[in-house]
């Protein structure tokens, strides 16, 4: 945030150079915070903060802001849409194959020193080609996945509210259709009343005994209990998960269930992403701080504080 300080040499930005946690930012004399997605900002957060003028929020995802209440404040809040677009499309096809393949099992077995050699039938998995990916959520990132998607052979389906103009074939299908048609389900809308536990025991019920699911997008869109169920039972083949309920805590459950495949949260973690996420949050609290109306503001009914 050098280039904030440069800008605005008498702003007070509450920036730590280390992830500290909202709760131990003196937040009564900063004009603009910039927080990750673990921290929660609600209204006692705001009430701590007085002179706030722009939140920037350092992901695309904002569920972690309360926005109605900072647009009832005045405060701008701002996201990082697009400069992590290919690189979470790209982690969630890396999950997709990793659980379609089984590899987290097949590291596992070579690191016991267990692998007793070449077997017909080890660690038989999935194919990709020719199957169905359903994304759930044609945005940015689910129209980069379905791109990928297409790119490796599979059919596209997915599910939205209207449809979605795609440069290949792809059908718009409701989500329990997309859940029992589908190889592969894959995640890409945002967590919403509307999308919370969206993944439950029924409609995973409706899926194939040879299909996948695979969640970059956040982890109260699946209910863990009714997923650590179907995957111990054998109902469906494997799951891979970026993003959890109450992360980085993880359901024991899931833990404990087979075939499914963990990473601690991500799907942007590229070199160039995170350094075009922090330029994104820079840009916004410049922005709004100058009196301009940054290009990723949230809350675009929001009437700015002076
Ligand atoms: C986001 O941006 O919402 C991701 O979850 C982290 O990059």
């Amino acid at each position: 945030m050098a280039q904030v300080r440069a800008h605005l040499p008498d702003a007070i930005v509450e920036v730590p150079d280390q992830w500290i946690g909202v709760a131990n930012c003196d937040l009564a004399t900063a004009d603009a915070l910039v927080c990750l997605l673990l921290d929660r900002i609600d209204e006692s957060v705001l009430a701590r903060a007085p002179r706030l003028r722009v939140i920037a929020n350092c992901a695309v995802g904002y569920d972690n802001v309360d926005i109605a209440a900072a647009t009832c404040a005045g405060i701008a809040v701002t996201n990082t849409p697009d400069v992590l677009t290919d690189a979470t499309a790209e982690f969630t096809i890396a999950l997709m194959l990793a659980a379609a393949r089984r590899l987290a099992e097949a590291e596992a077995l070579v690191r016991s020193g267990q692998w007793s050699g070449w077997r017909l039938d080890q660690l038989l998995g999935q194919p990709i080609k020719g199957r169905t990916l359903g994304i759930v959520g044609l945005g940015r990132i689910g129209l980069a996945v379905a791109e990928r998607g297409h790119g490796l052979g599979m059919r596209i389906i997915y599910s939205e509210h209207a449809d979605v103009p795609t440069p290949f074939a792809a059908q718009r299908v409701d989500v329990d259709t997309l859940f029992a048609q589908a190889d592969v389900v894959s995640l890409h809308c945002p967590l919403t009343a509307e999308t919370k536990h969206l993944v439950n025991a029924e409609r995973l019920a409706r899926m194939k005994p040879t299909a996948i699911v695979v969640n970059t997008a956040r982890g109260g869109c699946v209910d863990d209990a009714a997923l650590a169920e179907a995957l111990t039972a054998g109902t469906i083949f494997a799951a891979a998960l970026d993003v959890f309920n109450g992360e980085p805590k993880i359901d024991a459950r899931l833990l404990a269930a087979p075939r499914l495949v963990v990473a601690p949260h991500l799907g942007s973690a590229t070199f160039d992403a995170r350094r075009a996420m922090a330029q994104r949050c820079a840009d916004g609290v410049i922005a709004v701080l100058t009196g301009t109306r940054p290009g990723n503001l949230v809350n675009r009914d929001v009437v700015l504080r002076p």
